[in-house]
């Protein structure tokens, strides 16, 4: 995370060259156009970039806030946006995807063919009784077949739910039973440094005794599966066998598009929910002007997951909208050697880059001999997401990938804001390493106090969201309360309306320019990813060795934040286990239980935890001994030896 001084230092600036200004996709206009009428604005937006079978002649409905309809009495079908008009405009022969699977195995598809597929699918899933309003869990690797049937449940105005392929049974039957999934589309395994990593097993584990009716299996891993006749079916049998003729039909802008689970301040995810029209128009809007995506020219590449909202938004709707060319990668970066990416970026001359600080941070460890042998000349624009980046990975960017040029777009926006809201305009904005800097033309938010009032330029608070957007979060499926309690309430009152609490602190320069500071609630960033600390607790604490735990994310050099555990062990088992041991065994139960990306770095095993009078567990305190300060003032404790018997028990175990 950005040091709050590190920033204040910070000065350079970096404008647009003339050359790329020439050809900008985003205007001055653009901004004028926004700020002179906002919902005209909009409008216009999802007009120019989206067919609708029927026109809309509202654009905004904020009766009820804080569920928006947006575009509400047009009809428009997502994938017939993302397919076939392409084809139909006559562009059926551009490369939509790129695909590199992790062994250098490669298939490009091109939107004639990609239209081909999402038809293909769209007829096996209501073969199989898929209608529209029904719920599908898919749970697969990187492969062309995530994006089809993405495509294919939109198409027929079904809901997908995205299960990141590193979470555990545990964590896909929850989501499955939340959403009532009838259908999972799983792989047989994925390709994951070198190895195939099993999906399927997985699945098994987690859909007996669910609402899951089938399986559809992709075959991908070729490793070998166990089968429930009558459940499970092959991906290439049920689709390779269908008609690929199937017509588009129109829903209504509001229908449900999506739900994708994110992890909040409670130990349950939550399931944020997202529709059409408003949706697609801005993924489609922030893609084309943020990246300045020509897209007769471009090569774009975002190494986002399709499980995360980064792979919703910036790999599957928003450039398929707007009919880009993409690459699509399987595997991880150093596999098979660690200029992989670079490799790819030279092999299908990527244009336009679009990744995490953690993933810069990890190649600047690894030193610019590794970038530098390859070509990476074609690269125009590069983007960044997911956490703050900080100055210093910024210039790294720019200069190592970005041949010394190419602008930097540093984008803020969360699941639940569904697209981007803060970013530079490449041909517009002058930049400044580790600012995000500006609401994108449309967007209105502010940094308040705790009482809701704008805090001055040179001043820190809260970020808020002022006037609703098109791709805003339509609720938390099955709990409403939840939505509104958790991004509503805090600012209910506020003149002109509730404001949207994101959750994330962050700074006003002088010039008014926003610097992101990172959450201001339980949630941590790991590596661009969101974990909730009570959510770890849970797992820990359902351990039968746990009596309690306390989690915190301390501050981590490559991957922003780590997650590191105290856990006090039950008295009947803590003459069981060595600390070593009993960190080993836990380590190992939070993978189980959520995923490997939510294992702690580091569990210590403590005899008590630092608590208030009031019984809260003091964790800025804890934040304080994971990251190695000095203990603070403790005259809060309920019993000030707490911290010193922790930091004794941490000695202890070197
Ligand atoms: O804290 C902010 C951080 O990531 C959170 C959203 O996480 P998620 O919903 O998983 O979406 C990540 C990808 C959009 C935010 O609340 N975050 C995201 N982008 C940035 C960021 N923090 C600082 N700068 C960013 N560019």
């Amino acid at each position: 995370m950005n040091s709050i001084d590190s920033l204040l230092h910070e000065s350079r600036r970096f404008p647009p060259s003339p050359e790329f200004v020439a050809n900008a996709v985003a205007t001055p206009a653009l901004a004028a156009a926004a700020a002179s009428d906002r919902l005209g604005f909009w409008g216009d937006q999802a007009r120019e970039l989206l067919h609708w079978h029927q026109p809309f002649t509202e654009v905004l409905d904020w009766s009820n806030p804080p569920f928006a309809k947006w575009f509400a009495d047009g009809r428009l079908n997502v994938a017939y946006n993302c397919l076939d008009r392409h084809v139909l405009a006559g562009n059926g022969d551009r490369v939509a995807l790129h695909w590199e699977g992790e062994p250098g195995d490669s298939r490009s598809l091109t939107y004639a063919e990609l239209t081909a597929e999402v038809k293909k699918a769209a007829n096996a899933l209501a073969a199989l009784g898929v209608v529209r309003g029904d719920r599908i869990a898919l749970y697969l690797p990187v492969v062309p077949e995530a994006v089809i049937a993405m495509l294919a449940i939109a198409r027929l105005g079904a809901i997908h739910s995205v299960v990141f392929g590193g979470f555990s049974a545990d964590s896909l039957r929850a989501r499955i039973d939340d959403a009532q999934a009838k259908l999972v589309i799983t792989a047989d395994g994925g390709w994951r440094k070198g190895k195939v990593f099993p999906l399927k097993a997985t699945v098994d584990a987690a859909v007996e005794g669910t609402t899951v009716e089938h399986v559809l299996v992709v075959r991908r891993g070729e490793n070998d599966v166990e089968w429930t006749e009558g459940r499970d079916l092959w991906w290439h049998e049920a689709v390779g066998t269908a008609d690929a003729e199937h017509e588009a039909e129109a829903f209504e802008s509001e229908n449900p598009l999506f739900i994708l689970y994110t992890s909040g301040t409670t130990g349950k995810p939550k399931g944020i929910l997202h529709s059409s029209g408003g949706y697609l128009t801005q993924v489609a809007y922030t893609h084309k002007n943020v990246f300045d995506l020509h897209p007769e020219t471009d090569v774009y590449w975002c190494t986002a997951d399709v499980g995360w909202i980064t792979g919703h938004s910036y790999v599957v709707y928003g450039p398929l909208a707007n009919g880009a060319t993409q690459v699509l990668y399987e595997g991880t970066p150093d596999t098979p050697h660690p200029g992989r990416w670079w490799e790819l970026i030279e092999k299908y001359k990527v244009s336009i880059f679009y990744t995490a600080p953690t993933a810069i941070r990890s190649f600047m460890k690894l030193g610019r001999e590794i970038p530098d042998a390859f070509d990476l000349s074609s690269i125009r624009v590069l983007g960044s997401v997911g956490e703050p980046i900080n100055p210093e990975a910024w210039i790294w960017y720019r200069e190592v990938i970005g041949g010394g040029h190419a602008p930097i777009v540093d984008t803020w926006w969360q699941t639940e804001t569904g697209a981007i809201m803060v970013s530079p305009l490449p041909g517009i904005t002058s930049l400044k390493p580790g600012s995000a800097q500006t609401p994108i033309p449309g967007i209105e938010l502010a940094v308040v106090n705790d009482d809701g009032s704008p805090v001055e330029k040179g001043s820190g608070g809260l970020l808020v969201i002022t006037q609703p957007w098109p791709s805003m979060a339509r609720g938390i499926w099955g709990d409403n309360d939840r939505f509104i309690e958790t991004y509503w309430e805090k600012f209910a009152d506020a003149p002109g309306g509730p404001l949207y609490f994101a959750g994330d602190g962050a700074r006003l320069d002088e010039d008014g320019d926003l610097w992101l500071l990172g959450r201001v609630d339980d949630v941590m960033n790991v590596s661009g990813h969101r974990l909730s600390t009570a959510e770890i607790e849970s797992a820990l604490v359902s351990h039968p060795i746990v009596a309690e735990s306390a989690v915190v994310g301390a501050h981590d050099e490559t991957t922003g934040q780590a997650v590191v555990a105290f856990v006090i062990l039950r008295a009947e088992h803590a003459a069981d286990h060595t600390p070593e041991q009993a960190s080993a065994v836990l380590r190992g139960h939070v993978a189980t239980s959520i995923g490997a990306i939510a294992r702690p770095r580091e569990i210590f095993i403590v005899a008590e935890l630092p608590k208030t009078r009031s019984g809260k567990i003091m964790r800025r305190l804890l934040q304080d001994v994971a990251e190695g300060r000095a203990i603070g003032d403790t005259t809060t404790l309920a019993d000030t030896s707490v911290m010193q018997i922790i930091s004794d028990r941490m000695d202890a175990a070197g």
